[in-house]
């Protein structure tokens, strides 16, 4: 398993529309191990393959943290079939670091998805696994949290992004 390199904000890259997966072979469950490891290296709770750089529909998701397979949720091709009430915390983002903010979101929704072998489920869930997964999702149309908040926060973190990815350059340089 490998830890993979993260994009972040204001990569152009992170506002591509991701495609839908077609193979489901060995390189996709390869591609799933190293999301997660790649989501746990920076103690994230889900990861989009485009923040890797993988412009392909597939999710990762794990609300608990201890790397148990049980608590670990992969979602291939996801789609939002039902959506109810309205919920909203502040949102974080591996590719957003630094930064929190408030998003509106459904309290609860159910997925219809693919599983690594293609296998097709449906996941019901509320309150925070609810929220992530809204947030996966929009990663694969292009969309981030961020994108929500005022333009007046994007702004302010858009210079601190930028501080941010030098610290990064110069940690990479040791
Ligand atoms: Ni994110």
């Amino acid at each position: 398993m490998a830890v993979l390199d993260l994009l972040y904000y204001p990569d152009e890259k992170l506002y591509q529309v991701s495609a839908q997966v077609t193979e489901f072979n060995s390189e996709l469950k390869q591609l799933v191990d190293d999301m997660f490891e790649t989501m746990y290296a920076d103690e994230g709770i889900g990861l989009a393959a485009p923040q890797i750089g993988v412009f392909k529909r597939i999710v990762v998701i794990d609300t608990v943290g201890e790397k148990k397979k049980e608590d670990q949720l992969v979602l291939i091709n996801p789609e939002i079939i039902s959506s109810e009430g309205k919920t909203g915390i502040n949102e974080g983002c591996l590719s957003v670091p630094g930064l929190r903010g408030h998003v509106d979101r459904f309290e609860k929704i159910t997925v219809r998805a693919q599983n690594v072998t293609g296998e097709f489920f449906e996941k019901s869930a509320d309150d925070l696994l609810a929220i992530c997964m809204q947030h996966e999702i929009d990663h694969l149309n292009g969309k981030l949290f961020i994108d929500y908040l005022s333009p007046l926060k994007r702004n302010l973190y858009r210079k601190k992004a930028k501080l941010l990815a030098k610290e990064r350059e110069r940690l990479k340089k040791q």
